[in-house]
């Protein structure tokens, strides 16, 4: 099948939803998505969105709470854009649908503001403990009200389409974007997707990691993708550990908000101790980097598997009332989180790196914008202030549609016949254990040798392991038919290959980059971006 569209947009979390239904007004979409349309990372955001709404706080304040996290490496303009921009971006998801937990009477004009680490005021909108199942509610009904839109669920984007690949590459001259390859998993076919302009949101990479909050989509598939493209690809090094992923051998990815945190709960170790106070003034609040190595350190101190979050001291009655899902979900195991303190330990959680985009959301290919996870527009630096990221994606997918409008029609379409997909000889495998064994492999070696703390060393292994698996990948890839696991395995072959890279360069440690082998920040020489592009 060859489908023509005005805009395809990879991915349907929150930040490919919200361009799609601005874009519907002007033109025709295709939202392509790997799953059913609300599998996202979004629909298991817990905390909320930080936005300045109370009168006690100020976008300088969130400025400030943004920068420091950020340890240095966050553009200043970039944060100043995206806060200010929050409340609005706010008012544009209530008008769509969504509901935000509101104080009861008789503030009940006031939204509920929850509080995490590295704020120093409460600021997170937030729906419940289930602010990302509202906000992909909300969003796909908003879509399917839109006559323009046409949703293609369980299909794959396999690979970007680049004017140089059909018309070879003319030296210096910027390459175009003008579609992508997409595997319909149902009906094992490839399709062709021809569009004026491609917008990459397909999130995360948590999936590069053995254990992770993130659900089984988050494989870098778009960073990937960019990257073969030519796409510039930014500051890979420094993924987000969350410090409080559930701690059971039953329990897979499943996150215990940092709200929590805001509400009171204490990190202790196993005999009850509190540590964090040791580590920084904000204690239990600091900014995530530190908790998630501070409770590193005590792991490796005791050589315990996890610690505990207790928050005990709280009614029950309030706890299920503000965290009702994560209060069930714990129930599930046995633990009763206003009686028990609740097993917990850090999990790959967010990646600040990515798609290198400037703060229209373009990227250095034309016609491929970028938003959300996927992209690094500066706003993170080298460690994500909590709940700053839905709040990113929403900034991005509008600037994005606004820059889109300005010039929307003008574009010709150079009449490029895009060639039909190609398996060449590839014929159907029978030994699908090659993928899940790289798969475990890649997953294995970025945990020991990527993870919280690294050293020149293990950076060393962990690139010549990967080096060797994504050969292995390549001649499986050529020669037998694809199926989504092949594709997801290639993809986070690459997406580590680009952490560990950019792990590589970067000779000191500052925010989620910590290599015993440079223990210190070295603003002399690396107040700036690593980056990454293929020859
Ligand atoms: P996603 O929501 O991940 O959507 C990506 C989409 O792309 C999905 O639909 C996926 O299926 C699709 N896709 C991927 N690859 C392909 C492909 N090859 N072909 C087709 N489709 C593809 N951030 C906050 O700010 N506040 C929070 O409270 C918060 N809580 C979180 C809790 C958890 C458990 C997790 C995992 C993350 C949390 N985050 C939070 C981070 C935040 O949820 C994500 O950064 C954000 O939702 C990313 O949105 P996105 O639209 O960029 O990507
Ligand atoms: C959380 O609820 O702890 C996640 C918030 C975030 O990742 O921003």
């Amino acid at each position: 099948m060859h489908i023509k569209t005005d805009f395809l947009v990879l991915g349907s979390g929150i930040a490919g939803l919200c361009f799609a239904i601005r874009a519907a007004d002007l033109g025709t979409v295709a939202i392509v998505t790997k799953k059913e349309k609300v599998e996202s990372n979004t629909n298991y955001a817990q905390g909320g969105i930080a936005t300045v709404t109370a009168g006690s706080d100020s976008f300088d304040f969130h400025i400030k709470d943004t920068l420091e996290s950020g340890a240095g490496l966050c553009k200043e303009p970039t944060v100043r854009m995206v806060v200010t921009q929050g409340p609005d971006r706010i008012k544009d998801l209530i008008d769509w649908g969504v509901h935000f937990t509101l104080r009861e009477e008789p503030y009940r004009t006031e939204f509920d503001l929850g509080k995490e680490g590295g704020h120093s005021h409460r600021r997170v909108l937030h729906a419940k403990d289930l602010t990302g199942r509202e906000i992909e509610r909300a969003l796909t009904e908003k879509v399917s009200s839109k006559k323009t839109i046409q949703i293609y669920e369980n299909h794959f984007a396999v690979n970007l389409i680049c004017e140089s690949q059909i018309l070879g590459k003319k030296g210096g001259k910027r390459d175009t974007c003008i579609g992508a390859y997409v595997f319909d998993i149902r009906n094992n076919e490839v399709h062709t997707f021809q569009a004026q302009y491609v917008v990459l949101a397909t999130g995360g990479a948590g999936k590069v990691y053995l254990i992770t909050t993130n659900p089984d989509i988050a494989t870098g598939d778009g960073i990937a993708m960019a990257y073969r493209a030519g796409a510039e690809i930014n500051n890979m090094e420094f993924i987000q550990f969350h410090p409080t992923c559930l701690y059971h051998p039953e329990a897979k990815s499943f996150l215990i908000s940092e709200a929590v945190r805001g509400e009171g709960a204490i990190l202790k170790l196993k005999n009850g101790t509190a540590f964090m106070e040791k580590y920084h003034p904000m204690k239990d609040l600091a900014p995530r980097d530190v908790v998630a190595q501070a409770i590193d350190r005590e792991l490796k101190k005791s050589g315990n598997e996890c610690v505990f979050l207790d928050i005990t001291h709280k009614d029950k009655g309030f706890l299920k009332k503000r965290f009702p899902y994560i209060y069930e979900e714990c129930l599930k195991f046995g633990i009763d989180m206003a009686e028990d303190p609740i097993p917990v330990a850090p999990a790959a959680h967010y990646q600040c790196g990515g798609v290198a985009i400037n703060e229209h959301g373009e990227t250095n290919i034309n016609g491929l914008y970028a938003c959300g996870e996927v992209a690094c527009s500066g706003l993170h630096g080298a460690n994500r202030l909590a709940s700053n990221s839905l709040l990113e994606a929403l900034v991005y997918a509008r600037n994005a549609f606004t820059r889109i409008s300005k010039t929307f029609g003008e574009r010709k379409d150079a009449g490029i016949e895009i060639p039909s997909w190609n398996p060449g000889g590839a014929t159907e495998s029978d030994e699908s254990i090659v993928v899940s064994h790289n798969w475990d492999e890649i997953r294995m070696c970025m945990s020991n040798y990527v993870g919280i703390v690294r050293s020149d060393k293990r950076l060393e292994r962990a690139r010549r392991r990967i080096d060797v698996i994504q050969s292995e990948i390549n001649d499986y890839y050529w020669d037998f038919t694809i199926t989504s696991d092949l594709l997801e395995l290639r993809n986070i072959a690459t997406v580590a290959k680009l952490i560990t890279e950019c792990a590589c360069l970067r000779k000191e440690s500052r925010g989620l980059h910590y290599n015993i082998d440079y223990p210190e920040r070295d603003d002399k020489n690396w107040l700036k971006d690593t980056v990454i592009k293929k020859a």
